[in-house]
């Protein structure tokens, strides 16, 4: 396990959680399976990352395009994420640890809505460390609707469209709000960002894990921020004037 140092951790931290299926299928299981091992692994994560004090860990959890999976996988999905949910509710509330959805939340069904809405709003004061949870996410769509909704401010004459300029951008949009993802790293081999965080990620470090996801564990995370810190090293990575 790598060391990682105390100064210089990643403020905020975006995990692209993939591989569940092709755990399962390795052994000889459903999708299903893979997903639900998948869920313990957030939970460990989540506690490592507290403990860390990492400030912000927004995990892409359901994609906009993964509404198109198999119905039957998708309403699997959505049941662990609601079991997810109530069987965390205390040690998130108890830990300080405030949750946040970010992504077109409007599609989720009501029974993860009814408990994912009440959590937000119970531990939106919290200041330990925020859990941003990509939910129904696309960060194409989270820009598209920035746009509009400055299209038609511009159209109401609130704003004047000389005054939109990146940084504006960057401020209406939902998954920048605990401010830009330091890491991002996706498990499972892939290398791509499949639609996460496009936005914010202009800086960001990437790193890439073979790891799948429901075997990720705590001496993973110290690699991917072992590996962070090596490369951050030589500059200071919370350095505004870095952003331009
Ligand atoms: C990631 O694992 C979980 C979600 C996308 C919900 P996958 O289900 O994509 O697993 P692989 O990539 O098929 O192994
Ligand atoms: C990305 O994984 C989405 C999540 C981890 C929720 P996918 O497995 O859905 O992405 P692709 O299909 O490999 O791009
Ligand atoms: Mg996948």
């Amino acid at each position: 396990m790598s060391w990682v140092e105390a100064r210089n951790l990643p403020r905020h931290v975006g995990i692209i959680m993939d591989g569940n299926g092709r755990w399962a299928t390795l052994r000889g299981e459903d999708r299903q399976a893979g997903h639900k091992a998948g869920s313990a692994a957030v939970r460990r994560i989540v506690r490592v990352s507290r403990r860390l004090g990492i400030s912000a860990l927004t995990l892409y959890a359901f994609s906009e395009q993964n509404w198109a999976r198999p119905q039957g996988e998708v309403e699997a999905l959505m049941g662990l994420l609601e079991e997810f949910l109530k069987s965390e509710r205390d040690e998130i509330l108890d830990n300080g640890i405030r949750l946040v959805a970010i992504g077109d939340t409007g599609r989720l069904p009501e029974f993860v809505r009814e408990s994912l809405d009440p959590l937000a709003r119970a531990s939106s004061e919290n200041e330990k460390m925020t859990l941003a949870l990509a939910l129904s996410y696309g960060a194409r769509e989270e820009i598209a609707h920035v746009a509009r909704a400055l299209a038609t401010a511009a159209i109401a004459g609130q704003i004047d469209p000389t005054e939109i300029t990146a940084k504006l951008i960057a401020s209406r949009i939902p998954s920048l709000s605990v401010g830009e993802p330091d890491l991002i790293l996706r498990t499972g081999g892939e290398q791509r960002l499949s639609n996460f965080l496009l936005y914010g990620a202009a800086n960001a470090e990437l790193v890439f894990s073979d790891r799948l996801w429901p075997d990720f564990d705590e001496a993973d995370l110290f690699d991917a921020i072992h590996t962070y810190q090596t490369r951050t090293a030589a500059y200071s990575p919370h350095d505004e004037s870095r952003r331009g």
